[in-house]
């Protein structure tokens, strides 16, 4: 463990991460209605393999098994999301009984255990009613999250504490309606700053309703933040930096945590259109105050600005540099980064590291198991950059682990493997790594250790 443990908390909060469509299946089970992820995955092109979620890894049915698998690793907290089209099929209306009673049975079994649960109420699975009716780009939609985040509320609030509306809007609508590489699928930029703006309305009106119904509800978002740097300090790629850490970071977290959008990032997106969706009143709504943020980290993009002097455009520079299967590079301190960056420009609050891991081309060992050094030392080093962020002030909380299971992951279909439990895709066996034992025995000696 290096000492590892020692620098944490015992009171931090350590779990697993997951949601509803990476791991579920049961697509078309129990009145649940389609998400765009469904109606993405069938068109051809989309995903790898024309992968999908309809089986995932079963945990629809298996979710016994998984909640004892958190549990035998002795962690405390489970991160997982509610299926909107489980709840309401359409996306509005009344509940669908039998979706809400999974989650229920899902959340009673997880007390059971002694796992705290941590839901989610938007990874990403919109249904595709809300789609055929104009998506995210829509306002209406806000509208129609903030009444399916009060149903949730109300049967889950006397025993879930801890809410998060949204998982990173940046995907949701720039990858969604943007690069059109995630459901939708939808290549429309002015769109894309519209559903953005949405997204953070459904969040800014969800947090009144879900206060409302669960006295004493903990509250956050999850922002998925990168680490910006220029390809050269000679200060020519500076504005490329602004540019990207002001789509990817700032366009996100400016709204829910200080009530405006960056006037540079409107200056930059000007002529893209989409931002006259903002109303006034929006940002008062998006900026109702929050108990923790929830931070994504993965890596860092390194900028420069595009040939052409005097255009807009930023060029992705490619390093040369220990990288993922994703082919993401491997950047820890980056971590530190980003957490500075928060800690530095925004009002003080509770951060929870609500995914953090890596894909690697995981091997099975003749006994199943799974030798995942790569992956035991890709979250150590992160673990060592937050402990330095903690020493140096800043308040983070907790940290989940992405992902609990091998899962369905997007557009790679099951292709991409972050599992700290290795899933047979085949026979749906799960088998934890080496990942999960290493991160159990650290939660364990970081819980119980004597506070000095
Ligand atoms: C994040 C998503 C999560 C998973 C990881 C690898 O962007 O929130 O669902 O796909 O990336």
């Amino acid at each position: 463990m290096n000492g590892l443990s020692e620098r944490f908390d015992p009171g931090f909060v350590w779990g697993a991460a997951t949601s509803a469509y990476q791991i579920e299946g049961a697509t078309s089970e129990d009145g649940r209605g389609a998400s765009i992820w469904d109606t993405f995955c069938a068109q051809p092109g989309r995903t790898f393999r024309a992968d999908s979620g309809e089986v995932a890894v079963d945990h629809y049915h298996r979710w016994p098994e998984d909640v004892a698998l958190v549990r035998d690793l002795g962690l405390g907290a489970y991160r997982f999301s509610v299926a909107w089209p489980r709840i309401q099929p359409d996306g509005r209306g009344p509940a669908e009984p039998r979706g809400l009673a999974f989650y229920d049975r899902l959340v009673d079994g997880l007390l059971e255990a002694g796992i705290e649960p941590w839901p989610t109420l938007y990874h990403w699975d919109l249904p595709q009613a809300l789609e055929d009716a104009g998506g995210w780009p829509v306002r209406d939609t806000a509208e129609r999250f903030a009444d399916y985040a009060a149903i949730v509320a109300d049967a889950l609030g006397d025993r879930v504490a801890n809410w998060t509306t949204l998982n990173e809007p940046w995907c949701a609508s720039f990858l969604g309606y943007g690069a059109g590489i995630h459901a939708p699928g939808r290549t429309e930029p002015a769109a894309a700053l519209a559903a953005s703006h949405h997204l953070h309305l459904a969040h800014g009106l969800a947090v009144p309703r879900l206060r409302e119904r669960v006295p004493g509800a903990k509250v956050g978002i999850t922002l998925n933040l990168y680490a910006i740097s220029p390809a050269d300090d000679t200060g020519r790629h500076d504005d490329a930096v602004r540019r990207i850490d002001g789509l990817m970071n700032r366009w996100f977290l400016d709204p829910v945590l200080l009530g405006r959008y960056p006037q540079d990032v409107l200056d930059d997106v000007a002529g893209v259109g989409g931002t006259d969706v903002i109303r006034a009143g929006d940002l008062a709504t998006i900026a109702a105050p929050l108990d923790f943020l929830g931070v994504n980290y993965y890596s860092r993009h390194v900028v420069a600005a595009g040939p052409w002097p005097g255009a807009s455009e930023v060029d992705f520079v490619e390093r040369d540099w220990p990288k993922t299967a994703s082919g993401w590079d491997i950047d820890p301190v980056g971590l530190g980064e980003v957490l500075a960056q928060v800690h530095r420009d925004y009002p003080p609050l509770p951060i929870y590291i609500t995914e953090n891991g890596a894909a690697f081309d995981d091997v099975v060992g003749p006994d199943g198991t799974v030798e995942d050094h790569d992956r035991i030392a890709f979250v150590a080093g992160h673990l060592a950059a937050l402990a330095d962020a903690i020493d140096a002030g800043v308040d983070v909380r907790g940290y989940f682990a992405w992902s609990l299971l091998d899962n369905f992951e997007w557009a790679e279909g099951y292709a991409k493997r972050f599992g700290i439990v290795h899933v047979d895709f085949d026979t749906l066996v799960r088998t934890p790594k080496a990942s999960a034992r290493w991160f159990a025995e650290l939660a364990r000696a970081s819980s119980t250790k004597e506070r000095s």
